[in-house]
Formats: structure tokens, C-alpha cells, sequence
């Protein structure tokens, strides 16, 4: 699948997202190695800190559902100018391999294409344990 077609699953998420305090909406897409796209959006919590981000979301919905073997994840946030993941799912993705590639996106023609150890260089991860 390319990119673009990935992009337009993350919009499709986007829509999805439950935002009420920052109103900022997110939707993320993830491609398996096997061909499998799962998705996810934002969920914020009224206490605040259980908010959860869209990349968290799709990661947790892909492994839950057996797949650990991501080979992009597209996300979407501002519509207006491209929103960067965070540096917690930056490392919760880091988990499944410091070679997939991310890709930021305002819409399916504005995106920018990030390998994970370009986003998150020097990792930690499985195998320095
Ligand atoms: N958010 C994400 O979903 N992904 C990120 O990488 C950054 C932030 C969400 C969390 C919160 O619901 C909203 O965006 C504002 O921070």
C-alpha cells in the first residue's frame, strides 16, 4: 500500500478522535508487514492524564490483534502544519523496530517520511536488555 492510500485510513481515524479538552484531533494508520491496516485516534480522559495518543491507540489495537511486524504508520493532527509524534510513542513504536518508517502528514499530497531511528536516534529498545 502507499503512502497516500495509508494517509487517507489516518484521516479517515482523524475523524474518530474523542478530543473535547484540546480538541485537537489525530489519526494515525498502521501498515503490517503482512498487508494488515489498523487505526487508531486520540482519547482524551476528563482526569487528564490517561489520555491516550492516536499512534498509542493503533500500536495497541495491532499488537492486541497478534501483529508485531509494523512497516509504516501514517499520522495525521493539524490539518494546517505537520504534526510530529511524541516522544512517548516515538519509544512505544520503538518497541516493534527502529526501521519503520513514519510518515506526518496534513493531507494524502503534504506528508514527510521519517525512518523511526531518524525520529528517536541512539534508542532504547529490546535488545539492550
Ligand atoms: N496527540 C496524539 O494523538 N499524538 C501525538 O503524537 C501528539 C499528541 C494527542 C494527545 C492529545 O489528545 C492531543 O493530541 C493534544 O496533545
Amino acid at each position: 500500500m502507499n503512502n497516500k492510500e495509508l494517509i487517507k485510513y489516518a484521516l479517515e481515524a482523524r475523524e474518530k478522535s474523542y478530543s473535547p479538552y484540546s480538541q485537537f484531533k489525530v489519526g494515525a494508520a498502521i501498515l503490517t508487514k503482512s498487508g494488515e491496516v489498523i487505526t487508531g485516534c486520540n482519547i482524551e480522559s476528563a482526569s487528564y492524564t490517561p489520555t491516550i495518543c492516536a499512534e498509542r491507540t493503533a500500536l495497541a489495537k495491532c499488537v492486541s490483534e497478534g501483529h508485531t511486524d509494523i512497516e509504516k504508520i501514517a499520522v495525521v493532527g493539524s490539518l494546517e502544519k505537520i504534526s510530529y509524534p511524541c516522544g512517548v510513542c516515538r519509544q512505544f513504536l520503538r518497541e516493534f523496530g527502529k526501521d519503520m518508517l513514519i510518515i506526518c502528514a496534513t493531507s494524502e499530497d503534504n506528508y514527510t517520511e521519517y525512518k523511526l531511528s531518524e525520529l528517536l536516534p541512539n534508542s532504547f529498545g529490546p535488545e539492550d536488555l
